[in-house]
């Protein structure tokens, strides 16, 4: 893994790219992180793209801090009053994501992809995104992946949302807890000690959770207002639980929204919650949730598949809405598919279609008794019994995480089999994918 991080972040650009790029008179390259005089014009691009303000010092230093591990690619028009000053800007890193079955596999997972207003629609992204997949592709990565600031931008790059998220909205005083009373407890520590204790949970806890990554550089700093361009970090309130026997399993960070026409119904925001065993989610949630002066409760980023919703009396205190946030795109389809496992055994026979052309091919997938899969390749007519998937490199990526049924996708006109069913018996995972932050 540390050896593809490096290839990955050190490769060459894409001589495609590069070519379609300087023949509208505009220059890709890497941009040399480790240097202050390069980061610094880059970030303050992506800080435009993004719509903030300019960076100060302070903040320029925090983005210096942790940019480090990061590929970065920067678009740069040079007849431009400031070419220093990238017109797109594009970084990656290989992060492994979460699959069925406790395993991980090795992702480019995908960030800070900003083209300037003055220079839109006219193909640099495209030129960036697929320059970066060959190149993602050609290191040996098998899976891109990324979150969105609009679902509108990805699928036609293979992307599809294979994790979605739900945001939780509980009417506190109506909610009443009926879950479990772990016999551990729970107390107050500060920023500091959550920031320390929270990425070793979140690295036990992840692995068993579909769709999650491993938490990017410069993330957990800021979750926890511990970097010098925090802003309001005094707002955040730290508690952690620790079992019967002393060890801390859970870790949760939040803020209050007083509210001045009713103090007895202010706004209590969770801000991250992570919980390695069952009764630390239990004993967090319930903290949270008997929390005294507080009406309502928000929390983002969380499952659709919440054990919480099922330990208060009043399911209608709660109100979950979903939306997409774990993007997949499979590049190499016999790795992805053989890296997670399956819940049930059988075979499959796969045409997939990629624009692309990475994932592009007929495979057999053959999943034995213990869930662990085969996919060679495919010729001449499958055989009888089999069932036939027809379906584009996005409607498998989909898929690929166990929670989008390929019945539904087949119900949605997205994909064709000749047994719907038994396809989708075959990919469908017990665990709800999830993914509790954005990158
Ligand atoms: C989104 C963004 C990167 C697009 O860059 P761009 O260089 O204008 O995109 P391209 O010209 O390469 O467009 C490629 C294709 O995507 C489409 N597209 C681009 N942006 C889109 C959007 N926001 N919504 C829908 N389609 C979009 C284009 O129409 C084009 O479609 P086509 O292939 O059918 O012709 C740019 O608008 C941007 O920086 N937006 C603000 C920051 C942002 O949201 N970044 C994405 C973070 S996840």
């Amino acid at each position: 893994m540390t050896d593809l991080a490096s290839l990955h972040r050190t490769a060459a650009t894409d001589e495609t790219a590069r070519a379609a790029l300087d023949a509208t008179g505009l220059e890709l390259r890497l941009v040399a992180s480790e240097d202050p005089a390069d980061a610094a014009p880059w970030s303050q691009a992506v800080a435009r793209g993004f719509l903030d303000g300019e960076l100060t010092e302070v903040q320029l230093g925090a983005w210096f801090e942790r940019g480090g591990q990061r590929r970065r690619i920067g678009v740069y028009d040079h007849a431009a009053p400031e070419p220093e000053r990238p017109v797109a800007t594009f970084a990656s890193w290989v992060a492994e994501l979460s699959v069925p079955g406790g395993r991980g596999i090795p992702s480019v997972a995908i960030s800070t992809v900003t083209v300037a207003p003055t220079h839109r629609r006219r193909g640099i992204l495209r030129s960036m995104m697929e320059g970066e997949l060959r190149r993602a592709a050609d290191v040996g990565v098998p899976v891109a992946i990324l979150t969105v600031s609009e679902s509108t931008i990805y699928g036609r790059f293979g992307f599809a949302a294979a994790a979605m998220s739900g945001y939780l909205q509980v009417d506190v005083p109506r909610a009443h807890w009926i879950g479990p009373r772990p016999d551990g407890r729970v107390d107050f520590i500060s920023r500091e000690r959550f920031r320390e204790l929270a990425p070793g949970i979140h690295d036990r806890a992840r692995i068993g959770m579909p769709g999650e990554i491993e938490m990017p550089e410069g993330h957990w700093d800021r979750f926890a207002g511990t970097r010098p361009d925090a802003e309001h970090p005094e707002r955040l309130r730290a508690v952690r639980y620790a079992d019967a026997s002393g060890l801390d399993r859970g870790v949760a960070l939040y803020s209050y929204r007083e509210n001045h026409a009713d103090f007895a119904r202010s706004k209590v925001r969770v801000e991250r919650l992570v919980a390695e065993t069952p009764d630390a989610y239990a004993a967090l949630w319930r903290f949270l949730l008997e929390l005294d002066l507080v009406g309502e409760l928000e929390a983002g980023e969380l499952s659709i598949d919440e054990p919480v919703l099922w330990m208060i009396a009043d399911r209608r205190a709660a109100k979950l809405s979903v939306g997409d946030h774990q993007w997949v795109r499979i590049l190499d389809v016999p790795a992805a598919l053989t890296a997670r496992r399956y819940a049930a055994a059988g075979t499959v026979a796969l045409e997939v279609v990629d624009p692309l052309g990475f994932a592009e091919g007929r495979w057999i997938l053959r999943v034995d008794e213990s869930g662990t899969a085969r996919v060679e390749p495919w010729e001449g007519a499958a055989s009888d019994g089999v069932p036939l998937v027809r379906l584009g490199v996005a409607e498998l990526s989909a898929a690929y995480l166990g929670s989008v049924s390929l019945t539904t996708l087949v119900a949605a006109g997205r994909v064709e089999a000749s047994d719907a069913l038994a396809a989708a018996r075959l990919f469908l995972w017990p665990e709800t994918a999830r993914l509790s932050f954005w990158y």
